[in-house]
């Protein structure tokens, strides 16, 4: 069978190689994929797609006898890719344009969750700047709010306004400054959660659904927590803060009222469900939702899975997920993820990047690429995030010395990374 994987980071490489372990799978094809997809030789060949040129993937699924589409990033399905692909018969793990709006829009997921009583923190919706400057001056409520662009904004759409100074300027920001252009046509002002936040990765084929371990993320740029938001420092699984109890709570009070509210507005989601999470006191709720898996996340979660994910994803496409073995390894997983100097902001690329020669072979250690490609033969940095270290361990404390010290056998100019990933855990 051919795999055809759409995106090109980090995520997208284990997505690859989680596919490419699998019998039944001839040929992964990830469209455009990166330098870490580019060298994994044998089943795996990279093809010069954009992730948003719809209908190219389409064709060239078509003509290259691709059996099964997997989408990693969120914009393929913002566009509508898997209304186009299942009109065209393809077989395409995600959720329609419709459904994936839990992510693409914030106002939809808010009144989604509060038509079906999910747990989130209260909001209001404003479309221009006078309303919500108005509200905020006139807000009884204390300090810190969280102003939101409603569009997809690659995780920086989001401002936690410490006083009423600095939610006046994000809305500013938004709305007359139009950081965000469109994607800032809708704000979101909502309520600060206290507590720890972690992410479920739900799999579902519109009804029945599948659970990945919980995992949890590190956004910030600074160790401790500091700094800028990014896309994702590093990641671990599975975390401790979702207890056995926790998840029975995320299932019955998040998980099942979303799927079955979704299919009861005919709009079934199906596809990968990213559940974020704020957890306070063993009381979950919603701080979003994601159309897909998350990035770091999935550099330890695919690792965890010890089941074939082919069969799973296949079992999505077809309705059949109750039959289908889905079991975690009793283990746990770091990825420490290599960024380059200047990420979140602005970064230089093209730096050599030397792997020392053990790097490949050290033991339950896995390379995922993010922004590297290859220049004249060279494996060179091509992004800010560059690489994702994923180290696997019997406890998590194991898990987190191998990843680290498999990232001192990485060099590049101006690597940085963060040196507390998976401390939270422990
Ligand atoms: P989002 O894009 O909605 O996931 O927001 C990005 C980050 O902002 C989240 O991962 C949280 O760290 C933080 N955040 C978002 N909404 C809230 C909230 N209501 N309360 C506290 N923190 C939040
Ligand atoms: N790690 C956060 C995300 O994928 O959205």
């Amino acid at each position: 069978m051919n795999v055809l994987i759409i995106g090109s980071g980090a995520r997208e490489h284990a997505l690859a190689w989680s596919v490419a372990k699998s019998e039944q799978v001839t040929a992964v094809f990830v469209a455009p994929g990166n330098g870490g997809t580019a060298m994994m030789g044998g089943k795996v060949h990279n093809v010069p797609f954009k992730a948003t040129a719809l209908d190219d993937l389409l064709h060239y699924a078509e003509d290259n006898s691709v059996e099964l589409t997997v989408v990693g990033s969120e914009q393929p399905l913002e566009l509508g890719i898997v209304d186009l692909f299942r009109r065209a018969g393809q077989k395409i793990v995600g959720p329609t344009q419709v459904a994936a709006q839990l992510e693409s829009s914030k106002v939809f997921s808010k009144e989604f969750m509060q038509r079906h009583g999910i747990p989130t923190a209260a909001y209001q919706v404003f479309c221009d700047a006078a309303a919500a400057k108005q509200y905020l001056v006139l807000l009884q409520q204390s300090y810190p709010v969280v102003i939101k662009a409603s569009g997809l904004c690659a995780g920086k759409g989001v401002f936690i306004a410490l006083d009423q100074d600095e939610a006046l300027k994000a809305i500013s920001e938004i709305f007359e400054n139009r950081i965000f252009g469109d994607a800032g046509n809708e704000v979101v002002i909502e309520e600060f959660l206290q507590g720890q936040e972690a992410s479920v990765f739900v799999l579902t084929d519109g009804s029945q659904y599948r659970l990945f371990s919980p995992a949890q993320d590190h956004k910030r740029i600074g160790d401790s927590d500091t700094g800028k938001n990014t896309g994702g420092m590093g990641a671990y699984a599975p975390a401790p803060i979702v207890t056995a109890e926790v998840m029975r709570k995320v299932e019955e009070r998040i998980i099942r009222p979303t799927l079955q509210g979704m299919a009861a507005e005919g709009s079934p989601y199906t596809g990968f469900l990213y559940v974020g999470l704020m957890i306070d006191h063993g009381e979950p709720s919603v701080v979003e939702y994601n159309a897909r898996l998350g990035d770091p996340e999935t550099q330890v979660v695919l690792p965890l899975l010890k089941s074939d994910f082919v069969v799973a994803l296949q079992a999505s496409v077809e309705g059949t997920l109750d039959n289908v073995p889905f079991e975690m390894h009793k283990k746990s997983a770091t990825t420490v993820v290599l960024a380059s100097d200047g990420y979140p902001d602005a970064y230089a690329i093209g730096k050599p990047i030397t792997l020392a020669d053990d790097a490949a072979t050290m033991h339950d250690c896995l390379l995922f690429h993010a922004g590297t490609t290859y220049e004249s033969g060279k494996l060179v940095t091509a992004g800010g995030r560059v690489l994702s270290v994923t180290a696997l361990g019997s406890t998590l404390p194991e898990s987190i010395k191998r990843a680290y010290n498999m990232v001192t056998k990485i060099t590049f100019d101006g690597a940085y990374y963060r040196s507390d990933i998976g401390a939270k855990g422990v």
